[in-house]
């Protein structure tokens, strides 16, 4: 039987958590005196918590000890678990349980590769943590994305070789990782932006089980 190993990252892909982090890094700008507009805000997704602090510090100029930069990203993750604290599977984005679901009906292993380290909270409060027979997150790695390290250490913890993942992803950084770790970059969002992807599709309403079926065949 052939196998894939399909590796889901989490923000922006299972969940709209983007206008969550957006709420709390606007606040937290806001305070302390920077602009935070929408768009600096793409260029936040898929970035660590501490590489997305420093780009805010140095569109606004700022330095900070590392005293008050520790304490800048406790402020904005208490915010932040704030706002998901109500989450729940009405924030599933469409159709990817059913995706999902599938890929366990024709028994492929499927891992979480998420940059947060909120994502075991999340995948429980959305009720999906069951379906993932691995998760890596910001807990289990030192270097961020697009350093492939993420989506390496899902692959072997499902114990399927890197040129046979899948990787869905919604950040440019994210699908260079991808790429990086020799994996297929499915991109979940605008085609102009994630141009590196191997496809790119809207939503997971686009992916046809045939196109699936295909991937995990070929
Ligand atoms: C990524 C998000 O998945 O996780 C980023 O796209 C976020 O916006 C990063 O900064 C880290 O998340 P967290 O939950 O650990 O602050
Ligand atoms: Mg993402």
């Amino acid at each position: 039987m052939n196998k894939k190993g399909f590796i889901f990252d989490l923000d922006g892909v299972i969940v709209d958590t983007a206008k969550y982090h957006f709420l709390a890094w606007k606040k937290l700008a806001n305070d302390i005196g920077i602009d935070f507009t929408e768009t600096q805000n793409e260029e936040l997704k898929g970035v660590s918590r501490v590489k997305s602090l420093e780009k805010i510090l140095s569109w606004g100029n700022k330095e900070l000890t590392q005293d008050e930069f520790m304490k800048l990203m406790a402020k904005k993750n208490n915010d932040y678990l704030h706002h998901i604290s109500q989450m729940d599977e009405n924030e599933i984005l469409p159709d990817v349980p059913q995706k999902i679901n599938y890929l366990k009906e024709k028994k492929q292993p499927v891992a979480l590769g998420s940059a947060s380290k909120n994502a075991r909270v999340i995948l429980q409060k959305v009720n999906l943590i069951q379906y993932f027979n691995a998760i890596v997150d910001g807990n289990d790695v030192v270097k961020a994305k697009p350093d492939p390290e993420v989506f390496l250490n899902a692959a072997k913890a499902i114990e399927i070789p890197p040129e046979r993942c899948v990787v869905f992803e919604d950040s440019v950084a994210g699908i260079q990782a991808a790429k990086k770790a020799a994996m297929m970059a499915i991109g979940i969002g605008d085609k102009e932006v994630l141009f590196e992807a191997d496809f790119v599709f809207k939503s997971f309403e686009d992916i046809t089980t045939e196109f699936i079926e295909q991937i995990i065949e070929n």
